[in-house]
């Protein structure tokens, strides 16, 4: 994570041009995004950066701009993707167990994965504040591969459970998709993260956390106003 803080302290005219929808799937952004409180619908306000291997091609040129700083966070990322690859691929072998043909949907053959993995910074918002307000992720389905500090709960609009997370364990939970694109009667987890005490990083930065995003390569989507309201 040194890497991508130290990516973050770069001047944001270095970062902002890393940033578009991934071609043809003008729903996945890709690159460096800064959301203010008033521009989300969960008005949260955080940093994040969403790696995919497309990234190094279609930003080859401002990459090259922002620097060796931006080189050595993508490595990592890279390293991170492909790890991530292992562990997704052990999941979708037992999906396919249950759901036979899922397979090749999140790997197709001549294609790369829909699988972007977002490294994200928290604004600090004071112990027992919401950094994220409760909702379904809108892909197939998630991995929380790491973070700072507790504070994601899961469960069900009528219970979230914390989350407690051990070394070389992560975890894996259905969005919306899961549902809707495999047909599995499988129910996305409703989940929040809230800051618990003593978290911070620093006294801007409450939270860091790595979470992987895997989608079918087919997927169809909900409405992101849709994924805030309890089912
Ligand atoms: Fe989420």
């Amino acid at each position: 994570m040194q890497t991508f803080f130290t990516f973050l302290d770069l001047p944001e005219e270095l970062k902002t041009p890393i940033c578009r929808t991934m071609p043809g799937e003008d729903r996945i952004e890709i690159g460096y995004m800064r959301r203010r409180a008033t521009d989300d619908t969960d008005a949260e306000e955080k940093m994040y950066f969403h790696y995919h291997p497309d990234v190094e091609t279609l930003f080859a040129s401002a990459i090259h701009a922002a620097g060796e700083k931006t080189k050595d966070f993508l490595r990592a990322a890279r390293a991170v993707w492909d790890t991530t690859i292992q562990i997704s691929e052990d999941a979708v072998d037992e999906f396919e167990t249950k759901w036979p043909g899922v397979k090749p949907r999140f790997f197709p053959l001549n294609a790369a994965p829909h699988l972007v993995i977002r490294f994200l910074a928290y604004h600090a918002r004071g112990a027992g504040n919401f950094l994220a307000k409760a909702h379904y992720d809108r892909g197939t389905f998630t991995i929380a591969l790491g973070e700072s500090a507790p504070g994601l709960r899961i469960g069900t609009p009528e219970k979230l459970v914390p989350v407690e997370h051990h070394d070389n364990e992560v975890v894996i939970m259905p969005g919306t998709g899961f549902q809707a694109d495999i047909d599995s009667g499988v129910v996305p987890a409703w989940h929040d993260v809230v800051q618990t005490k003593g978290a911070e990083i620093t006294t801007n930065t409450a939270r860091w956390a790595v979470v992987a995003f895997f989608d079918v390569a087919d997927a169809t989507y909900v409405p992101l106003s849709d994924t805030h309201l309890p089912r």
